[in-house]
This record gives C-alpha cells, structure tokens and sequence, in this order.
C-alpha cells in the first residue's frame, strides 16, 4: 500500500500545483431558484447529527411501505456485519411498483426505453408492475425460490429491469453480470453464487452491430463449477442465430404461460438482494453481498435528496449499465423507489453519430443526468458544437460518479452541458457502499469544482493518518466510514474472513475504503484515487492482479506486471509489462505478440480488461528480495523520469524498458 502523495487529483489535466489553493475556494453557490425549490433542506444535516439512528429510522419510515414496522434500527453486536431495521418486513418489489400504482401514479412512466437502433418503448408505472408480477411467476414455475440466485447477463433493455425486480419479489437473489465480461468471468460468477438460472438475450445491440451474449453462456456452462444451473432464459432482442440447448428457454414463451397476477410476499430487512461481484487486490473478484431494507432505504434517500428528485415533474437519466453498482442503486432501485420517470439507452453514446446522448436528452427532456467523468471528457474532445446543436435547455442537475472529476471536466460539464447555471454534484461512494456516501446537497452546498465535498447526511466520512487518526483541514490520508451505515455490504459471499481482512482490519473500527483523500482548509473532502493495486478504467474498477493472472495464463508468457497509468480520457490505461518464456522469446514479431496478448486478456476477462499496452521486455525491475516495483513501470508508463532506481538487483533494466516503450 502506497500513501496518497500529491493534493491533485490523480486524472485528468493537472491544474499548476499553485492553483491548489484558488481550486480550493473556488465555488457555485446555489442558484437561488434552484435552492428554493429544493427538496433537500439544512435540517437534514442537523437531524443526522443530533441522532444519526433515529434519522436512517425516520428515512426508513418515510421513504419506504414496510408491512411489518421495525422496532430495532441497528444491531452491530457482530460487527462489522450490520443488520439494519431487522425485524420489519418489505417487499423490495412492491416498494419499487406496486405502490406507485396504489398511490395513483400508474399512469406515470416508469421508463423511456430506446434500443441503439431507434426503437422505443414507453412502459407506465401499471405496465411495469404487470410485467414484473408475470415475470415473477415465470421465475417460481421454473423453480426459484427464495435465496436461490440468478444470473442475468443481459444488454440494457427493459427485461433487465424486470428480471431483477422480478427475482426481488420473490425473495431471491440476482447477481447481475456486465455483458461486456467474457464467458470465463461469467463461468467464475455463476460457479461462486451457485445460481439455479441464468437469465441472457440473444444479443444486444452495442456500436451499431450485434453483439452476441448466449454463446457466452452456453461456453461458460460448459465450464467447471456451472451444474447448478437448471435453466436458462433467453430474451430475443438481438434477433441473430444462437445454439439451442435442452436447458434453454424462451423468455417470450415462458413469460406467456405464467400466470398474471403475483401476491408479493413480504420478507425480512435483511433478506439479501444481490451479489454484485468486484474486482479487488488479488485475482479473484469479490461478491459483495447486499441486503433488502437498508439498502433500499440509502438508494432511495440519496436519489432523492442528491438528485433533487421531484417525481411529477423529473425525467432522470443514469447512463450506467445495470452491470455496474450504479445501475443498481441508481437505474433500477433508487429511481423506482422514488416513483420517477426515467431514460434508459441501450447502445453507446456515438451510434449512429456522437450526438446520440443529447439527441435523447432534447427528446425525452431529461432534466438530471447522472454519468462518470470519462463521459464528459469523451464529450469534449468530439466538440461542443455537438450538444450546441441540441436543445438541452430542460437540464437542471448533473451529477458525476466513478472516479474523481478534472475540474476542467467539471467546468465544462456545467458550462456546455449545463448551459451555465445547473449545479453539478460529484458523488463519492462504491459497490460495497451500495450508496452515494460523499457528495454535495445541490440547493444548500456550494459547489466546488473537483471535489466530492461533505458526507451525506448520516454518514461519518473521515480522513485518517496512517495511523487511523483523524486529519484536521489541510491534511490528507485515507477516507474511512466511522460509524455502519444502512446500504454498507453485509459481507462476501461465502468469504467472511476476507470481508473482514480486506476492509475492517487496516484502521480497528473504521471501514477503509482504498481511497486516499484530504481536507481543503474549509474541511471539504477531496477524492484523490487509489491508494491499492487497483485501476479505475472509464469508472470501472479492475485488479493489476487479476489481469496478470490472464496474462501468465498464455503459453508464452513467464511473468507479467500491470500497471494503471494516467489517461486524458479514460482516467486511467492499463499497461502490461511481460516477459516471454524462452521458446515465445525465440525470433518473436513484438507488435504482433503485444496485441495477440491484449486480445488474450479481452477473451479471458472482458475488453474492458484489454490493456492499452503490452510491453515486452527482457526483465520486470525487481527488487534484491525479488518484488516488482510498480511505481517505476508506472513512471515509464507515463512517459516520466523514471525515480529512483538504486534499489533494483538490475540497474540497468529502467533504461532498457523505457527504450523499449
Ligand atoms: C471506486 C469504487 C460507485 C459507482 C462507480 C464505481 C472510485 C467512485 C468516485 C468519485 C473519486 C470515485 C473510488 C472508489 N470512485 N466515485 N466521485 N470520486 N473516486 O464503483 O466499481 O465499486 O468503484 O471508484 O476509487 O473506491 P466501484
């Protein structure tokens, strides 16, 4: 574990480190129309701090339809697993839907859906809640029960939405898997959550093409460790051909022969959700396991005060893949939770032409956009005359998440984007969060350009030394949670040690995060990137570990070493050192091994996982005891002088390998 050194954040076009102070201070007060209509008020703050518990209690209360009221708010006696609102009774499903219906909203839609290639569907608060009621039938006739788990492996169509909240109200599990991940990424989910079903399509459309997602399945249940799985449903999106198995079916077929109405049984706070796996330190990725009430509490509260959610009158849009956390909380629960109208896009934002995003936003009059820094800087560099010649006047927040946003991003954003006036809100939290823990209150905080700012209300967000102390304003460190919260993980599936291990040991009481971040003299927090080996690529977090284990995977390959290097548009790039093995060595064409390598690692993980660069080299820069040192191929990485090399058993191998890049 490295310290976090500089007071910069670690992306994007550096600011002089003389600036830092003037970034400090500089700041968009609310504007005052914004503020007065508000939904978030000081009160809140004031409420958390005065009793943090009986706050997330009211929260709970106010936001959610329990059918068993809860008497006990927190239970952390096992610490740090946390059980939260434990003897109330919900259903997850019916918090999203049904109620809307009942509260007369079923005419409100629910989502705007377009498909890359144009086609459109419009589905209401009433449509959703039939689809999903029928599709929870479809579930039980094929066996699943509660605490059974389903994979989906889906694109980002409707029957995404509904397969999760499907399998919610009826108790069961989802595990939801990025259809960008290979079959072998989805072969180690389906093996680890032992899922009874597999929920995919046939394809789904991404950069004007099919991109097929069945032979994925069938090729990971070919694979060890998939028996489990009884059947697998198949959504006709992409209408290419795929092989047929006994254990396929139809979604269409299976969803026509389901009943239509479904009784949504109520279960326990603390029935699990989901598992959303992530990548960590080592190789292998991690279940994060998440529960029902608390979650669904912290989703709908942060969506809420956050995003300034008015339900009759918003049209939100979250960019995020169901794949990801922030599909989760903030695609599918937080939203529905809120009853609010919603934009949801299948395909990528440059099909058919780099106008795409802003297209939906002046058609469907999105008026909160949620998206990662890596967007926005995409967005720049095709030009500003592209949003210019749409009409985004309906926008009125904006919101970032996924890694620290450039403040050039920032201004930019708000400037272009936002037509000058909307607040923009950089919101700090990650998959074992389950919610946004750091951000600003639009309408009450006053904004600073780079920063995700104060805790949310509720939530004890401290930086600390190395030696778990807290820092006063202008220091830096680590950011930790003091105290649990209601959407924390409640664990690794089936991996409780290392759920301890990997976030309750390094400061006793606290949570450790990863993060290095500091203070600016007004006490605000700064993001400042990851302070582990792992990579933040376009918002997605990956493992330097787990991507050198697909690398030695490959015949020719004897060791490897990855590195995240700074990147203008993806924040960070992942660059591969590797030595060959002898026979792979012998008269080798460079170019061509590199990209075989980099196209190995796409199949073996997913292309998310592709390094931008593979280098070869005769020796990774080792220390005497034999440890790679990674901050020194990071430097060559970035095209820097290489620091200090006085350590290494071989001198010599910096100039070497920087020749060689
Ligand atoms: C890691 C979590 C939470 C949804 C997206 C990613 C980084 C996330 C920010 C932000 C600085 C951020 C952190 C964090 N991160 N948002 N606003 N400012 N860093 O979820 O895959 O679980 O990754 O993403 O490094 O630890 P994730």
């Amino acid at each position: 574990m490295t310290a976090p050194t500089g007071a910069q954040p670690t992306t994007g076009t550096p600011t002089a480190t003389d600036d830092v102070d003037a970034r400090d201070t500089l700041s968009f007060p609310p504007p005052a129309d914004f503020a007065a209509a508000a939904v978030a008020h000081d009160d809140l703050a004031e409420a958390a701090a005065a009793d943090r518990l009986q706050f997330w209690a009211d929260q709970a209360r106010g936001l959610l339809d329990w059918r068993t009221p809860f008497t006990r708010t927190l239970d952390f006696d096992d610490a740090p697993f946390a059980k939260w609102f434990d003897d109330g009774t919900l259903n997850v499903a019916e918090n999203c839907l049904d109620r809307h219906v009942r509260d007369g909203h079923g005419d409100r839609v629910a989502i705007h859906f377009e498909g890359e290639p144009g086609d459109t569907r419009t589905i209401t608060y009433a449509e959703l809640t039939a689809d999903v009621e029928r599709a929870a039938n479809m579930l039980q006739d094929l066996g699943v029960g509660v605490g059974d788990r389903v994979v989906v492996y889906l694109p980002l169509i409707p029957e995404a939405v509904v397969t999760m909240l499907a399998v919610a109200r009826i108790g069961a599990i989802h595990s939801v898997v990025f259809g960008g991940f290979s079959a072998e990424s989805l072969r180690a989910r389906i093996e680890d959550a032992g899922a009874k079903v597999v929920v995919t399509a046939d394809g789904g459309w991404r950069k004007g093409s099919v991109a097929p997602l069945k032979p994925a399945v069938d090729e990971a249940l070919e694979g060890e460790g998939t028996d489990s799985v009884e059947h697998v449903l198949v959504v006709r999106r992409g209408g290419n051909d795929i092989a047929w198995n006994d254990r396929d079916l139809w979604w269409h077929d299976a969803f026509a022969e389901a009943d239509e109405h479904h009784e949504a049984q109520a279960f326990p706070a603390e029935q699990p959700l989901f598992i959303l796996y992530t990548s960590g330190t080592t190789g292998k990725p991690k279940g994060i396991v998440h529960t029902s009430g608390g979650y669904l509490t912290q989703a709908a509260f942060t969506h809420r005060n956050v995003f300034d959610m008015h339900p009759e009158s918003d049209v939100y849009w979250c960019t995020a893949d169901i794949g990801w956390i922030t599909g989760h909380s903030y695609v599918v629960y937080g939203p529905l939770a809120n009853g609010v109208t919603q934009v949801l896009y299948e395909g990528t934002p440059d099909e058919p032409g780099p106008g795409r995003w802003w297209d939906l936003v002046d058609r469907y009059g999105v008026t909160v956009l949620y998206t990662a820094p890596t967007a926005v800087r995409s967005a720049m560099k095709a030009g500003r005359q592209i949003p210019d010649a749409r009409d985004l006047s309906t926008l009125r927040l904006l919101g970032s998440v996924g890694e620290p946003i450039n403040p050039e991003a920032w201004h930019w954003y708000r400037q272009v984007i936002g037509h000058d006036r909307t607040p923009v809100v950089d919101t700090w939290w990650q998959t074992e969060t389950g919610g946004i823990m750091v951000s600003a209150l639009p309408g009450i905080t006053k904004l600073k350009p780079g920063a995700a700012q104060c805790p949310v209300p509720g939530i004890l967000a401290e930086v600390v030394d190395d030696d778990g102390n807290r820092v006063g304003p202008g220091g830096s460190g680590y950011l930790t949670i003091a105290e649990p919260w209601p959407s924390m993980a409640r664990g690794i599936w089936h991996d409780p040690d290392r759920f301890v291990e990997t976030y309750w040991s390094r400061f006793p009481g606290r949570y450790f995060a990863g993060d290095g971040a500091r203070l600016d003299g007004e006490g605000d927090i700064w993001l400042l990137g990851r302070v582990d080996d792992v990579m933040n690529v376009s918002g997605h977090r990956l493992s330097t570990a787990e991507i050198e284990s697909a690398l030695v995977e490959h015949d020719g390959v004897a060791e490897a070493a990855v590195v995240g290097a700074d990147d203008p548009t993806t924040g960070q790039a992942i660059v591969a050192f590797v030595i060959l093995t002898a026979a792979a060595a012998d008269g080798v064409d460079r170019a061509a091994t590199s990209e075989e390598l980099r196209q190995f690692v796409g199949r073996r993980i997913g292309a998310i996982a592709r390094p931008r660069q593979v280098v070869i080299v005769p020796e990774l820069p080792k220390t005497r005891s034999g440890k790679i040192m990674r901050r020194l191929l990071r430097d060559a990485a970035e095209g820097r002088v290489v620091g200090d090399t006085t350590t290494l058993a071989d001198g010599g191998i910096m100039a070497q390998i920087t020749e060689l890049m």
